[in-house]
């Protein structure tokens, strides 16, 4: 594979790594304060809680997705009986509802960020950009899923994009398997790296902030003067 092969392939995605976990570091120690959503909810409310659900619930599914596609090899998968054809089939099918869900609530996201002047208003660069960039990213991701696969014939990207992924993580990522990618499927990837190293800048850090702890707290009792008990 040529400079710019193993530039794209082994070279970016670790740059892109190291930058997203020192990224990570610096924010947190630099901007405690800034680790945050950034909510809008005071500023507009019906738009944000009908975009936010159907972008996070598409996009648990979208994850949950990648994560069989790229992690699980297909050798398992067909051992558990299910075919290549079977395979494709379920994943064009959940995977571009997934997606389309995902891109409806990322659409009324960004018209909302773009539109309402108080939402304008207190919008940062970076709070436009990352919109910008995801929906790039779920349209090359629809793109890929749905449209390539019917105008270009099936791509089996589990022979070439996950084994060439999962070599990422145990540093032996083989650059020649991404040689023959569809572009659409290269930009795809390339993007989602570019989203990673910038991930530490934006307020997609408060993705590492997810309540939990709240949803396992203690009720708290609310008593009134008169005697009365609310539970909240
Ligand atoms: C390095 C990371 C990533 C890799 C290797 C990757 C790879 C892929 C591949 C191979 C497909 C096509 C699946 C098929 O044909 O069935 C796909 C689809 C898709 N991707 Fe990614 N992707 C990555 C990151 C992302 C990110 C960060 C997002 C969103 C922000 C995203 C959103 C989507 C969507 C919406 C689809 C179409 C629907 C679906 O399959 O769920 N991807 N991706």
């Amino acid at each position: 594979m040529d400079y710019s092969g193993q530039f794209a392939w082994v070279i970016f995605p670790y740059m892109m790594i190291v930058l997203t976990i020192v990224g990570h570091i610096y924010r947190y120690n630099t901007d405690q304060m800034g680790w945050t959503t950034k909510s809008s909810e005071l500023l507009e409310k019906k738009d944000l809680r009908l975009g936010s659900m159907l972008f996070h619930y598409g996009f648990l599914f979208v994850i949950g997705g990648h994560i069989i596609g790229l992690f699980i090899p297909r050798s398992m998968v067909t051992a558990a009986g299910i075919s290549n054809e079977l395979y494709h089939e379920i994943a064009i099918s959940t995977g571009a509802i997934a997606g389309i869900v995902t891109l409806i609530g990322l659409w009324i996201l960004t018209k909302r960020r773009f539109t309402n002047k108080r939402i304008i208003a207190t919008s940062s660069f970076t709070d436009k950009l990352i919109l910008i960039l995801l929906l790039a990213e779920v349209l090359l991701g629809i793109y890929n899923t749905l449209f390539h696969n019917l105008i270009f014939g099936d791509y089996y990207y589990r022979e070439t994009i996950s084994p060439w992924f999962r070599g990422l993580f145990v540093f032996a990522p083989n650059a020649k398997l991404m040689a023959d990618v569809p572009f659409a499927f290269k930009l795809h990837i390339l993007l989602a790296f570019v989203i990673f190293g910038l991930w530490p800048f934006t307020r997609l850090v408060h993705v590492w902030s997810f309540p939990i702890a709240y949803m396992k707290r203690t009720r708290m009792i609310y008593r009134r003067r008169c005697g009365n008990i609310t539970e909240k």
